[in-house]
């Protein structure tokens, strides 16, 4: 036998021995490898049972501030009345505050509809216009 084929006998053997002891624990890690990355949850199932928590209720008139309006009123961009800034107000205060919530909710020169809050009702446009107006008196 030359050793050419010592060799290539060895690699076969070799190739079809390692598997079988590798085979046990392969078999889990693969599985665990093609395992789907979502699993669905469907109604009544044990998993579905940790519902997702919906926000309930309006957002406060902070909540909406900080998360929307900050961008503009926070700093004064684009000429938007600062947050706390009295002065900036005043003239605003002049145009009665349905005046105010109606810009606000229809947009104004600068100001856009909602202040890009597009998911914000009125009423939580509103508070956030409440809100910045008694923080800013
Ligand atoms: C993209 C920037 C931007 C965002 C975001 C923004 N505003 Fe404004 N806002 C402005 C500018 C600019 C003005 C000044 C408009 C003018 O007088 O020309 C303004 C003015 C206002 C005024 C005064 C309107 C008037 O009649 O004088 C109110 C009230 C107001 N914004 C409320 C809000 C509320 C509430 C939010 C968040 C939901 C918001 N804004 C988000 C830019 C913004």
């Amino acid at each position: 036998m030359s050793l050419k084929s010592v060799v290539s006998l060895f690699v076969v053997t070799a190739s079809l021995i390692i598997p079988v002891f590798a085979g046990a624990a392969a078999k889990d890690d693969i599985a665990a490898r093609i395992a789907p990355i979502g699993e669905l949850c469907m109604a009544g199932d044990e998993c579905a049972a940790a519902a997702v928590e919906v926000a309930s209720g309006p957002r406060s008139g902070e909540d909406v501030y900080s998360s929307k309006c900050i961008a503009c009123h926070g700093s004064g961009a684009a000429g938007a009345p600062k947050l706390g800034d009295a002065g900036d107000w005043s003239a605003r205060l002049g145009k009665g505050t349905d005046t105010l919530y109606t810009n606000a909710i229809a947009g104004f020169q600068g100001m856009p509809a909602k202040g890009l809050c597009f998911d914000c009702s009125d009423d939580e446009i509103k508070a956030a216009v409440d809100y910045m107006v008694s923080n800013s008196q």
